[in-house]
This record gives C-alpha cells, sequence and structure tokens, in this order.
C-alpha cells in the first residue's frame, strides 16, 4: 500500500521490548531507561494479531528489533508465527548477538532468514566503553555463530561516533575474508542517550558517510590496498534498508553506508515501526504515534487496520532536519 506521499510501505520493524543487556552510550543512558510496564507490553499473540492486521496493508517484510529482540521470552516461537503467517515473504532481526550461540540454530529452524549485529569496534576497551557493560567475545561469538546457523546475508552495523577515533579501516576489513557485510551508521540524535564523557549527541561527533569513505580509501591506499567500489543492485547484499554498498575488489562480502543525517533516504523510505508499547511510529524522527495497543484491546482488528492506515496518511513526506527524538533507541528498535 502507498503512504500520502506515495511510497510503497511494504516493512514494519516490530521492537519486542526496551530491555537490552548492554547500555550502549549512543542508545540509552547510564541507568538505562525507566522499564516499561508489563501491562504496557504487547503479548506475544497481540504482535502477532498486529501483524496479521499489517499484512492486509501490504506489509511483507518484517524486523524484530529490541532493545536487544532476544531477551524477549517466546521469541522463537514469534518467529515461527511470523514466518508461517500468509503475505509474510521474509523475517529478519537487528541484535547484539550476545544471546546468537545459543539461539542461532533454534532461530534459523524458525524461519528467521537474516541477522544484523550491532558491533562498532574490534578493540575490546573500545567496546567495553561504549557498550558500558559488554564484553566483545561475546558479541564476535554471536557473529560466528550466525555465520555457522547459515543466516545469510549477515550484516554488522557500526555506529560511528567522531569522538570515539574507531580505526574504520581494520573494520572494513572484516568484509574481505568472510560473507560480512560491515555498513556504517552516521550516529543520530535519539532521546537522552549521553556521550562517553556525559555532553550528549553533538553535531560535531557525526561523520557524514561521504567523509567516512574518503578516509577508508586513503587508509587503504595507504596500505597498498584497493579502494572500496560501488555495488550496483544485483550485487548488493539481501536487504530492505537505506544503506548504500561498496566493495574491495575480491571480498566475500560488502562495506555499505546509512546516512540519515547527510544524505537523507526519506523518499525511499518504506517502513512503519512498531514499539514493544504497542505504539505506531510513521516515522523514526517524528514523536507522533497511534496507539494500536489500545485499538487491538479495546476495538479489535478492524481498529487496528484503522489505526494502520492512519500510520500511512501521517507519515511525512521527511524529516525536515527535526532529527531528534524523545524516546530513546532502544525503545523505538532503530
Ligand atoms: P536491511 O537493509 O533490510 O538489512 O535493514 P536495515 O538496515 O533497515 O536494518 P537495521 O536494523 O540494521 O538498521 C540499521 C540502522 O539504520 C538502524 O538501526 C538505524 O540506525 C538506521 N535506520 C534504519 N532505518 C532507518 C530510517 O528509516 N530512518 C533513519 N533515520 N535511520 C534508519
Ligand atoms: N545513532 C545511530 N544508530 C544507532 N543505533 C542505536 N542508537 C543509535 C544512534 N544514536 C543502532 C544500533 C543498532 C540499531 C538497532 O540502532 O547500533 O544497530
Ligand atoms: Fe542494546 Fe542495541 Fe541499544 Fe546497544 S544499541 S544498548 S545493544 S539496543
Amino acid at each position: 500500500m502507498r503512504d500520502g506521499h506515495g511510497r510503497v510501505i511494504d516493512y514494519l520493524r516490530i521492537s519486542l521490548t526496551d530491555r537490552c543487556n548492554f547500555r550502549c552510550i549512543y542508545c540509552m543512558p547510564e541507568s538505562g531507561v525507566q522499564q516499561m510496564g508489563h501491562d504496557e507490553i504487547l503479548r506475544i499473540e497481540e504482535i502477532e494479531a498486529i501483524a496479521r492486521v499489517a499484512t492486509g496493508i501490504g506489509i511483507r517484510s518484517v524486523r524484530l528489533t529490541g532493545g536487544e529482540p532476544l531477551v524477549r521470552k517466546g521469541v522463537v516461537d514469534l518467529v515461527a508465527a511470523l514466518n508461517d503467517m500468509p503475505g509474510i515473504v521474509n523475517v529478519s532481526m537487528t541484535t547484539n548477538g550476545v544471546l546468537l550461540p545459543e539461539m542461532a540454530s533454534d532461530l534459523k529452524a524458525a524461519g528467521l532468514s537474516r541477522v544484523n549485529i550491532s558491533l562498532d569496534t574490534l578493540d575490546a576497551d573500545q567496546f567495553a566503553d561504549i557498550t558500558r557493560v559488554g564484553k566483545i567475545e561475546s558479541t564476535l561469538k554471536g557473529i560466528e555463530a550466525a555465520l555457522e546457523a547459515g543466516f545469510n546475508p549477515v550484516k554488522i552495523n557500526a555506529v560511528t561516533v567522531r569522538r570515539l577515533n574507531q580505526d574504520y579501516l581494520e573494520f572494513a576489513k572484516l568484509s574481505i575474508d568472510r560473507p560480512l557485510h560491515v555498513r556504517f551508521i552516521e550516529y543520530m540524535p535519539v532521546g537522552e542517550s549521553t556521550g562517553s564523557d556525559g555532553s550528549g549527541w553533538d553535531r560535531t561527533d557525526v561523520i557524514p558517510s561521504e567523509e567516512l569513505l574518503e578516509i577508508i580509501n586513503d587508509r587503504a591506499i595507504a596500505e597498498g590496498m584497493p579502494a572500496l567500489e560501488p555495488l550496483d543492485g544485483e550485487h548488493k547484499p539481501l536487504g530492505w534498508g537505506p544503506a548504500r554498498y561498496f566493495e574491495f575488489p575480491g571480498a566475500l562480502g560488502t562495506v555499505g553506508f546509512i546516512s540519515p543525517l547527510s544524505r537523507h533516504f526519506c523518499s525511499e523510505c518504506n517502513r512503519l515501526r512498531l514499539t514493544a508499547d504497542g505504539k505506531l511510529r510513521p516515522c523514526l524522527f517524528s514523536d507522533r504515534e497511534i496507539d494500536v495497543r489500545a485499538a487491538l484491546r479495546e476495538g479489535g482488528e478492524e481498529a487496528v487496520h484503522n489505526a494502520f492506515l492512519e500510520a500511512l496518511n501521517l507519515k511525512p513526506d521527511e524529516h525536515h532536519d527535526k532529527v531528534g527524538t524523545e524516546r530513546n533507541m532502544s525503545q523505538i528498535g532503530g
């Protein structure tokens, strides 16, 4: 179905929980966020009911997010139910990977097709600083488990924050020997997340993708490596998202850039978001939400259908440089 600006909307991101086993500095405050109450969170059957209605307005692809989606009880059964749902052609997940070693094969058997794993650095100390509580081995083991289970593609999401001075070339090289698709994401101002020195998001921390591409290529050439080459349609990894892709010649994987700030992709936006507490968000950067939980609990599936129509209608043409949000990323799901 099309939204009020003619865009085809066929992708729903479903946040399963606002809880997470990490506390990434760009995602949530150190103390965590005030957690949603038990009754506020959609039950698994309610998520299924909402997804079923969503297929009726043209949703074909679903991505499960969080917080950390794998800490939600019942996630494997939900994947199976979504995968069996007529109309849904692809079920994917964005995760920090920590629970993949124990869950990857069950998720694969339930029909999950692909995973995007968040990892911002290969330096163990920096990883601990960024996630505040995480150990790098846990996410690295999760990546191994994802490859072993046969997810394809496996993408790695790295948020870039200038003051952290991450090693971008080392990171991009992850794409060479194995089929890993590294994506660099511009740091977005969301919620009350604060930077490592407590000062919060600052525009100077954003590394525009064009600049980052140049930094990576300059360093590659200085090391005698070839530069990244742009990828066209058929060589891009399967996905519904806004990344632009490149590759090192001959590499098994790719390097992508997600540029919500420097080159916004609103005109190609294909998605709606459902928060764990049952709010439909037409746009990541707009705090306008539609209460689909109340619609379901009070009015049933017809009311949910109407809530989706309202969300399509309310979807703004673009974010008009209003890029902050009241909620944290962990509550919206990225
Ligand atoms: P695929 O390409 O289908 O694998 O999915 P994706 O890249 O949309 O999913 P993922 O959850 O890995 O998203 C990566 C990050 O891109 C998100 O966490 C956000 O930071 C950013 N992003 C995704 N969609 C949007 C969007 O609609 N607007 C903005 N501003 N950022 C987005
Ligand atoms: N800016 C950009 N990306 C972010 N993510 C979380 N917070 C931010 C932010 N402030 C990303 C995570 C993860 C996805 C769910 O959202 O790295 O890949
Ligand atoms: Fe958890 Fe992902 Fe947010 Fe990090 S970015 S705190 S792993 S939800």
